[in-house]
């Protein structure tokens, strides 16, 4: 008998504490300031609910001295004689480390610090008018809230995030933007967006279909921007700035600023991503590992918390046809054959990141629940 997995993660959290954890996580929402509210207020030991039990803290947080990195793709002459070349660097990243950062990418460097810095003031400005962006209901396409899994996970994560969620054909009311970062934010969405259709026809080279077939399935056509911010943390051994997940998104591009706390579990261990001046990330979600039929890897990535803060980061996943026009996915015909058949199900990405969001981030069971 399968478990409802939402249940099975709420059982987890009522045995490993306690005491009362629903009430003060709720007195915490409550006060719609986030985590920046805590460090604001001057807090010295983080409240209980970010503390991670004690058998994870035994667990080393400093990600290993390895000389390996997430490989760095520079997409200059992506165009041109360098197409072959960058297909097959992004097929090797995608199937090994299920990341790769780009650099030569299109996107201005003023553009990428703008929305950085947009962001930054829109946590930074007065709580009032953060306020009335504070809110859970994943049918607004603006929101801001501290842990989307706030109610759910067994830990919250020392991380605010504002959210932006829409069609990628078509703008929202400017008027829906929070006004300190409106430009920046629309700005970086137009650029980001079109970078992902450029990713896919790449991705669709690399599996050895035409350019045009993931995004002749949709794979740009929604997208879900989380953009997160990291106060500085007065115990960073205790907490996460974001517990260990894979993406629910066929691809995520991720802009970070020059702080560093990303890790990517490689080969056992634990790996920093090193910022690059100008650079993004680039990671497999779980739909195109379950598209690809295993061929690329959704890999498992968290953010460690620092004294050094904040930090700030803004993720783009790439959802498919997700909550407009609904459509389901499955691994790819041309992908499988007698001798490698399909290994997952169709799937919605709408009730993927449904579950997602009410369960547990650190419940990584969404691909298993997908296997056939
Ligand atoms: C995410 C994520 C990493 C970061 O939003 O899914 O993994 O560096 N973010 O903020
Ligand atoms: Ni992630």
């Amino acid at each position: 008998m399968t478990m409802d997995i939402s249940d099975a993660s709420r059982t987890t959290t009522q045995t490993v504490t306690d005491y009362d954890r629903a009430k003060e996580v709720q007195a915490f929402d409550d006060t719609k300031a986030g985590v920046k509210g805590l460090v604001d207020a001057g807090i010295v030991n983080i409240p209980r609910i970010f503390i991670r039990p004690p058998e994870e803290l035994v667990e080393e947080l400093t990600s290993h001295q390895t000389n390996s990195q997430v490989p760095v793709i520079d997409l200059d002459g992506v165009r041109g004689n360098k197409l072959e070349e960058i297909v097959d660097q992004v097929r090797a990243a995608a199937e090994t480390w299920g990341f790769f950062q780009v650099v030569n990418h299109g996107i201005p460097l003023n553009v990428l610090e703008e929305i950085i810095e947009g962001i930054r003031k829109f946590n930074e400005q007065d709580v009032e008018l953060k306020k009335e962006f504070y809110t859970r209901d994943r049918a607004r396409n603006v929101r801001f809230n501290s842990n989307f899994d706030l109610h759910y996970s067994r830990t919250a994560n020392w991380r605010d995030t504002l959210t932006i969620s829409a069609l990628a054909s078509t703008d929202l009311d400017p008027n829906e933007y929070p006004e300190v970062c409106r430009d920046a934010v629309r700005e970086y969405i137009k650029n980001v967006t079109k970078l992902g259709e450029t990713l896919f026809e790449l991705l669709s080279l690399a599996l050895g279909l035409k350019a045009e077939h993931l995004q002749e399935i949709g794979c740009p056509k929604e997208y879900t921007l989380p953009c997160h911010y990291y106060p500085s943390c007065p115990q960073p051994d205790l907490t996460l700035g974001a517990t260990g997940h894979s993406d629910p998104s066929f691809l995520t591009i991720l802009l970070q600023d020059q702080i560093g706390g990303l890790q990517v579990f490689h080969d056992n261990q634990w790996v920093g991503v090193q910022p690059i001046v100008g650079g993004l990330v680039v990671n497999i979600g779980d739909f195109l590992e379950v598209v690809s039929n295993d061929k690329f890897k959704s890999v498992n990535h968290r953010v460690v918390a620092g004294h050094v803060g904040p930090r700030v980061s803004v993720a783009c996943f790439f959802m498919g046809h997700n909550a407009e026009i609904p459509k389901s996915y499955g691994p790819i015909k041309e992908l499988t054959s007698e001798e490698n058949p399909p290994i997952y199900r169709d799937f919605l990405p709408s009730e993927c990141f449904s579950k997602r969001f009410s369960m547990a981030v650190d419940d990584n069971s969404l691909l298993h629940q997908l296997k056939l």
